[in-house]
């Protein structure tokens, strides 16, 4: 996959940007705060995904302006599509985006068009965060795989939501306990495949991670991956996801209940999962030094554009802020042998803290604008 074109103008402190970005390597230069993870953050979007650094949509909009516009032409190997994404301030925010010139409802197919991995140095909240930020994770992941998943995700958010709101109502003795059997039902459907997807694409990422941070490490250190499902156990996985696994589900639903209405929340489900990570046997996380967790963190993301790539047969684009120059020479080319043959746009404030042999295109920028000059 690769970006053929990009135009951005308004995107928070972008301006008339316009460049047509080199296969292999995009390296962006610049003084701090000039724009760099601007421009990344403004390409991300366009897959779909929220900001890689929780900017709210609102603040896309550069304050001085009323909208921003942004176009990117992708090749996907079969074909050129196009992407337009519109912003306009109001009241509410107004988004107008487009595929190949067709207007779009939502977001949604973007993820169908564009896919992209970025690392950025809050990766390592992956390892130490809460254990959302490691669902979350692996739900984006695994959905990049399958689309399909998507839907599963919104739906169960959905049923949550709907169960959430009615225990509160049958806490405050405004509804019939009865009735949360209908939402149980659903929440079953959709938490078992949510379940059974994710201890697959776990155990993907468990193998390819186990082999790129025993070469990361020199062969001394093993990183494990272990999903911890909160309604089933490891062996229920060998089964089929059937109504028997629903059942399974709906029952622990059901198990929760009363301490669930006390409460007003859902205290079972895919919701209360957790994925441990573990190097050489104990929890990264508890023990992990800086050092383990930032090649942890690496290696999870490395593993997530092999595995895309191997399943795809093609490569997802790659964005990296501000996370080269931070390690040595060994370890850039470690990353840079894997996501070879990838598109990459490096984000850096010194070239010279990149491998030399990294040639590609450099887009310097200033002030939110940029000058391109070859490396
Ligand atoms: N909505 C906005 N409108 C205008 N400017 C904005 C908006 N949001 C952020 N900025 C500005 O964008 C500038 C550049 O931010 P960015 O994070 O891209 O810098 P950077 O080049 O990545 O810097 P660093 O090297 O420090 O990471 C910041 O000075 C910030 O104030
Ligand atoms: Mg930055």
């Amino acid at each position: 996959m690769l970006i053929t074109h990009v135009k951005i103008d308004g995107f928070k402190n972008l301006s008339e940007i316009s460049f047509e970005p080199d296969i292999y390597y995009n390296i962006i230069v610049g003084e701090n705060a000039q724009g760099k993870t601007n421009l990344l953050e403004a390409l991300w979007i366009m897959s779909g995904c929220k900001s890689f650094r929780g900017s709210k949509e609102r603040d896309y909009i550069a304050l001085d302006k009323s909208s921003f516009i942004s176009e990117v032409g992708i090749w996907d190997d079969v074909r050129d599509q196009k992407i337009t994404y519109e912003m306009i301030k109001g009241g509410n925010i107004t988004k107008n985006i487009t595929i190949n010139g067709v207007k779009q409802k939502g977001t949604r197919n973007l993820f169908d068009v564009f896919k992209c991995i970025a690392f950025i140095p809050d990766d390592v909240e992956i390892i130490k965060g809460a254990p959302e930020k490691r669902r979350n994770f692996v739900d984006m992941a695994a959905s990049q795989l399958n689309p399909v998943f998507v839907a599963h995700i919104t739906k169960n958010n959905a049923v949550m939501n709907q169960r959430n709101a009615l225990l509160k109502s049958i806490m405050q003795g405004n509804s019939d306990s009865s009735i949360l059997e209908i939402w149980d039902k659903q929440a079953a459907h959709e938490g078992a495949l949510i379940s059974y997807m994710r201890d697959s694409y776990i155990k993907k990422l468990n193998q390819v991670c186990g082999e790129l941070y025993y070469a990361i490490s020199g062969g001394k250190e093993k990183l494990e991956l272990e999903y911890k499902s909160n309604v089933f156990k490891a062996e229920d996985f060998e089964l089929p996801c059937d109504e028997a696994a629903f059942e399974k589900y709906f029952n622990k639903l059901r198990e929760s209940e009363e301490y669930d209405i006390r409460t007003g929340i859902t205290h079972s489900g895919v919701n209360r999962d957790e994925i441990n990570i573990k190097i050489n046997g104990i929890s990264a996380k508890e023990y992990g030094s800086q050092g383990q967790i930032k090649s942890a963190a690496l290696v999870i993301k490395l593993a997530q554009a092999e595995i895309f790539t191997k399943r795809s047969k093609d490569a997802p684009v790659v964005f990296l802020d501000d996370v080269m120059g931070e390690l040595d020479e060994n370890r850039q080319r470690f990353v840079f042998d894997i996501i070879r043959n990838m598109q990459v746009f490096i984000t850096t404030p010194n070239e010279r803290t990149l491998l030399p042999d990294i040639k590609g295109k450099i887009l310097r920028i200033s002030g939110g604008r940029i000058a391109e000059e070859l490396r």
